[in-house]
């Protein structure tokens, strides 16, 4: 058995690298495929979870990430920024400090899930909380950009959904083909574009037969792509796709067009339930955003837009451990509080049940 060598390595042959780029990789990408009874049997179809979570720092910007880093020391940066709801922070803190640069990061003030702030600081990132959302965050870290010698590695830089293209690479190796339908949560809608580009290539390279029906799911309150207008003041629980504005809107719309696909709106409700069969049923902790493609495919069942047996993938974007406080909200509201025992194994034996 080899190791894993991250994706620049995995698929050079695919990614505009060259000798002269220095990889920066902490061993992203190979993500596991799991096949998810509990789904197939909800909804007539084959599904498949992609599970994002597993990368280094747990959700999938550090596919995208390696890439931008590495162009941005290729090309001489001392100093990367960027605007995130959290993960992109966690992301690009950690490949930055890993090359010896330094990042700084803006994020909305009080928005971002825990997790993700402390992975963030960890790393030694120059972390400011803006007095705004993350669209704010999103349109100064762009003017800094091209105003100061700092290297913007939000999604609006190529090089990220370069590298995030390659989790299409993965899926259609494991299967063997393309599926169906692939689902994914959209905030700035680069991970739906990523995807779709990745299975275009496939296609167009003769490894697969088919190009998968895209199909992006958003918050309720934050759909602006779903109602065709920007959101002013986005909201949901679902911190990570808190976003009024997509940075890659258009390019989002082109590969919706070239894919037949589908974009629609969950309400955090729904999402908070899809969680919950997630975790209770497939075994899968996801923060909540990532919730929203499960969410996503039990929609378009009950709507009768997943044919039987189709082969689904959901993309699951974010480890649930980031943001864990979600799980211990019973579906009617309450608190969970776990029992307490006594040291005694009669006693415990009693609660659990065993000693009838
Ligand atoms: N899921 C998670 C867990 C995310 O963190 C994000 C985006 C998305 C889905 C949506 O992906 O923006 O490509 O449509 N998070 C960004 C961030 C905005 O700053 O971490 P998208």
């Amino acid at each position: 058995s080899r190791q894993w060598r991250g994706v620049i390595r995995e698929y050079a042959d695919r990614l505009d690298v060259s000798d002269a780029t220095p990889i920066v990789t902490l061993g992203e990408g190979g993500t596991p495929l799991i096949p998810a009874r509990a789904l197939s049997d909800r909804t007539g179809a084959n599904v498949f979870v992609k599970f994002e979570g597993m990368n280094p720092t747990g959700s999938f910007k550090d596919r995208g990430m390696t890439m931008a880093v590495s162009k941005a020391v290729e090309h001489g940066a001392k100093v990367v920024i960027c605007a995130s709801t959290g993960n992109t922070s966690a992301s690009a803190a950690a490949y930055a400090t890993h090359a010896g640069i330094q990042s700084a990061v803006l994020v909305p003030e009080g928005k971002i899930a825990m997790g993700k702030l402390a992975q963030a600081i960890a790393h030694g990132a120059e972390l400011l909380q803006v007095q705004g959302n993350f669209d704010d965050c999103l349109d100064i870290a762009r003017d800094l950009s091209a105003n100061y010698p700092v290297h913007l590695v939000n999604s609006v830089n190529n090089d990220r959904i370069e590298g995030q293209k390659t989790a299409a690479f993965e899926v259609v190796e494991a299967l063997g083909d393309a599926p169906d339908i692939h689902i994914v949560p959209v905030g700035n809608a680069g991970n739906y574009t990523a995807y779709h580009r990745g299975y275009r290539e496939e296609v167009d390279r003769g490894e697969s037969t088919r190009l998968p029906r895209m199909f992006g799911f958003q918050a309720a309150g934050s759909a602006p792509i779903v109602r065709g207008e920007p959101v002013r003041d986005p909201d949901t629980i679902a911190s990570a796709i808190r976003i009024g504005n997509p940075a890659s809107w258009e390019l989002a719309l082109a590969a919706r067009d070239d894919s037949d696909g589908y974009f629609g709106a969950i309400t955090d409700e729904k999402i908070l339930e899809a969680h919950r069969i997630l975790s209770a049923e497939v075994g899968v902790f996801v923060e909540p955003a990532s919730a929203i493609s499960v969410a996503g495919l039990l929609e378009r069942a009950e709507s009768g837009a997943i044919p039987a047996g189709a082969n689904v993938v959901l993309t699951v974007t974010g480890h649930g451990l980031k943001d864990p406080q979600w799980a211990l909200r019973a579906a009617d509201g309450s608190d969970v509080s776990p029992t307490v025992v006594p040291v005694d194994t009669a006693a415990i034996a009693d609660v659990l049940g065993l000693a009838s």
